[in-house]
């Protein structure tokens, strides 16, 4: 369950972004390996915290309900905003990694399908930043009018699109609209599939590893680490999926730390592998990041091998995709059903009998998310969000063993109130260094932190005391 819920966009795509870097941040070369293992020790002490929360109010509604418990209405409201900024936004990254690789697989069907398909107009596959990013990778001038180029412009602003990732998300909902069980059962499915291509990657690409290229080591040094730990962190999210499972294992105690623990040394080991092989078979500096591992394959001249991987990643990133678009489903539900929101957008469809307002609300904002925003920024605000819920989720240990310390627990956090310390200082440091190296994401988180107040003082906060009285 672990794995399913978290091996996905961060190994498949994210990964070269934390290699190479962006427009933003400085890229962590080889040295990515350091910053996965520093974001899987962030991501423990977290789900061990969860796990114990998890355990002691076995209820749906994950962060949120355990927050409302803990700390009442109005740190429940933030941590519910905070938790739809990392589901809502970190589909929009999920969405728009699934365009990058399904563009990739095209390709593979260049002597079947029209020209017009496999190469079609770049700002019909990519938001507007991304496009502008490609043209300063290859010199291009915007204003180029090159076939797949040829970008057209609305009152002087250039016009670019995410088609394919819109298409994806619009696919889903009508999906989960129809039931959700045949859903996540698809799901379970592509894990499988992914999990092998991912496996076959390193075995086959282990064979072209030239250890020269994996040096320099670390060319942007510590910068480039912290900045590749902050974003590779998008890899490990989800392990709060192991803790909602807690009330259903025979012995929590034992079962839980080893899910936990179980799931991070598997990724982390599968990670550290397809990053070392990644770096190894071709420089640094020809990392793509958009399909990294299939354009790398492709880079050795095996374009079959680079389809297989692109069909991986599509599964991969479908079941993410499933998973997330039901959690933010799930998150609206128990926001409205606590007055938060409008209470009609729970409505329940009558033959499907299922929440298709809401589900239909969650898709329209990741889709229109997807058309215009660039992934490394979705990537770099869902983390945002994660750090953020996750210290909250540590304080809250501490909070309830305090106020509550009589209370049954079936899970408790080893080496309290050391661990859930550690997780608060570990997800901080991360917050603060993004925040204070600057870049878009940090506006963007405060920008939303202001809007979730404001909304909560002029809406939720009245609606609720009314609803009380
Ligand atoms: N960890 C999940 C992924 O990488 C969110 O897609």
């Amino acid at each position: 369950m672990g794995v399913s819920a978290v091996v996905g966009t961060g190994i498949f795509t994210i990964i070269g972004s934390a290699i190479v870097g962006s427009s933003e941040s400085a890229g962590a070369g080889t040295a990515v390996v350091i910053s996965m293992l520093i974001a899987a020790l962030a991501s423990l002490f977290s789900a061990l915290a969860y796990s114990e929360i998890a355990a002691m109010i076995p209820v749906a509604g994950s962060a949120y309900t355990f927050t409302y418990a803990a700390m009442g209405e109005f740190m429940a409201w933030i941590v519910g905003w905070i938790l739809m900024l990392e589901y809502a936004i970190g589909n929009i990254t999920v969405a728009t990694a699934w365009s990058g690789y399904f563009v990739n697989l095209l390709k593979g069907f260049k002597h079947i399908l029209p020209d017009f398909i496999v190469n079609c107009p770049l700002w019909l596959r990519n938001d507007f930043r991304s496009m502008y990013a490609i043209c300063e990778k290859y010199d291009w001038n915007v204003h180029d009018k090159m076939p797949f180029l040829h970008l057209p412009f609305g009152m002087e602003i250039p016009i670019a699109v995410n088609i394919p990732a819109v298409f994806i998300v619009l696919l889903l909902t009508i999906l989960l609209i129809q039931g959700v069980k045949e859903s996540t059962r698809a799901a379970g499915i592509m894990v499988f599939v992914n999990l092998s291509i991912i496996i076959s990657f390193v075995l086959v690409g282990a064979n072209y590893v030239k250890p020269e290229n994996w040096m320099p080591f670390a060319p942007n040094g510590f910068e480039g680490i912290l900045a590749g730990t902050f974003i590779i962190f998008f890899a490990y999210i989800g392990f709060d999926a192991i803790s909602t499972a807690a009330e259903e294992t025979k012995n929590p105690q034992r079962d839980l730390p080893i899910a936990i623990i179980g799931t991070l040394v598997f990724c982390t080991v599968l990670y550290v592998s397809v990053a070392l092989v990644l770096t190894g078979m071709i420089p640094i500096n020809d990392i793509d990041t958009q399909a990294p591992l299939a354009h790398a394959m492709r880079a050795i001249g095996k374009d079959w091998y680079a389809g297989a991987i692109s069909v991986g990643a599509l599964c991969a990133l479908t079941s993410v995709l499933l998973v997330y678009q039901l959690g933010t489903t799930r998150i609206f539900y128990a926001i409205a059903r606590d007055n938060f929101l409008p209470q009609n957008i729970m409505a329940i469809h009558k033959k499907h009998k299922t929440p298709h307002i809401i589900t239909w609300l969650s898709g329209a904002i990741v889709m229109l998310g997807s058309l215009f925003m660039d992934l490394n920024i979705s990537a770099e605000l869902c983390n945002y969000g994660t750090f953020a819920s996750f210290i909250i989720i540590c304080i809250e240990v501490l909070i309830l063993r305090k106020t509550e310390p009589n209370r049954h627990r079936p899970f408790k956090v080893p080496f309290c109130p050391l661990f859930p310390i550690l997780g608060i200082v570990l997800c901080s440091c991360f917050m603060l260094y993004k925040g204070f190296s600057g870049g878009d994401s940090s506006l963007y988180f405060l920008l939303w932190i202001v809007l979730g107040l404001a909304i909560y003082i002029g809406y939720g906060y009245k609606n609720k005391r009314n609803h009380e009285e």
